[in-house]
């Protein structure tokens, strides 16, 4: 699965496959403008670190191309706007690093025409999209070895083509063991409350023919306590100086569980991922989303009416649970610190 995203010259548009509504129907979505964009990520029809910061690199040029030259202030309009989309999403730091590329870019060349900066802009975007693929792939080759033949691999949430420009990390490492003729299974915790396992990982694991099986969240320790699963890999947002990851809600306690039972638990995640400006996981902001996806199933309320709910959207696994960090740059281990810096700040 590579075109989940697509940048479509024709309609002069961003089409995302509508990660709401999947596995029931697949439609594209259609983001002709920096709300549209904003909207796309705030409601998560894109997700996943690496998918959103893609989807923010096109939003700049979305932006970009939204003024008028003739507009004596198109370059605050553009700042206003380039500021409105980096704050879409707070966790995943990608959205941010994306958005930082492309402002860089346009500082550095500040006499630039617009209409010559949205075409630059578009270049880089496209670039941005086919470097994280390869990006992926690189990820999924460090961290195959790490899995071994006959491995059931439990994954939480969906870090897989469908969080990336396509291939996936967590999934890369899965999918890069199975090329390398590994015979391999994985199961997908379903992820509570917006199903990214139950409806995403399943989904495109199942369209690849690869065996997965998904779990109720609160049955990870139940599988662990017998033997059902011989690693864990996850995706990260944002992950410190020091090593602590930023994952979707419920990877601490798979981590935790992983640890009483002998499991080594992996991230995997590229550079981009990395905020070294965070010295440790307790800097980074945790989204929390409306209660109603707590609350509601689709139309069908299930909590009783006025009952208030917690929706945080992230945790964070403290890097003393984490076996390695797998990147595009290879497999990075304790001591945290100064091997993230060697490695990445480097
Ligand atoms: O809220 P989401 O679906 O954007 O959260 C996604 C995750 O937590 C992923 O595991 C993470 O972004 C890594 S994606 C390669």
């Amino acid at each position: 699965m590579t075109d989940h995203i697509q940048f479509s010259v024709g309609d002069d548009a961003l089409l995302l496959l509508d990660q709401r509504i999947l596995p029931g129907r697949e439609e594209m979505f259609t983001v002709k403008t920096t709300k549209d964009c904003i909207y796309a990520l705030q409601t998560m029809v894109v997700r996943g670190a690496p998918a959103i910061g893609v989807t923010a690199a096109y939003g700049c040029y979305l932006a970009a191309r939204e003024l008028d030259p003739a507009d004596a202030q198109w370059k605050a309009r553009l700042e206003k706007l380039l500021h409105d989309l980096e704050e879409a999403r707070p966790t995943a730091v990608n959205l941010r690093w994306a958005v930082e590329i492309m402002r860089r870019a346009w500082q550095a060349d500040s006499d630039l025409s617009l209409p010559r900066l949205q075409a630059k802009w578009l270049e880089m975007a496209k670039d941005i999209h086919v470097q994280d693929i390869e990006i992926n792939k690189a990820i999924g080759r460090h961290g195959a070895d790490l899995i071994d033949d006959g491995d059931t691999v439990m994954t939480h949430c969906n870090a897989g083509a469908l969080a990336t420009a396509g291939y996936g990390t967590a999934l890369g490492v899965i999918r890069g063991a199975f090329e390398q003729g590994k015979k391999i299974s994985v199961i997908a915790n379903e992820t509570r409350p917006f199903l990214q396992g139950a409806r995403l990982t399943a989904y495109e694991l199942a369209k690849d023919g690869l065996p997965v099986k998904v779990a109720c969240d609160n049955a990870c320790a139940l599988l662990m306590q017998r033997g059902m699963v011989q690693k864990v890999v996850v995706g990260a947002d944002r992950i410190a100086a020091n090593g602590d990851a930023a994952n979707k809600i419920g990877t601490f306690g798979v981590a935790l569980l992983a640890k009483h039972f002998g499991v080594p638990f992996y991230v995997a995640a590229p550079a981009s991922t990395f905020d070294l400006n965070m010295a440790s996981g307790a800097q980074i902001p945790i989204e929390d989303r409306t209660p109603r996806e707590v609350t509601h199933i689709g139309e069908h309320q299930i909590t009783p009416k006025g009952v208030g709910v917690y929706n945080f959207a992230f945790d964070v696994t403290p890097s003393e649970l984490i076996a390695g960090i797998v990147t595009e740059r290879g497999v990075i281990r304790a001591p945290y610190r100064e091997n993230i810096a060697r490695i990445i700040g480097g």
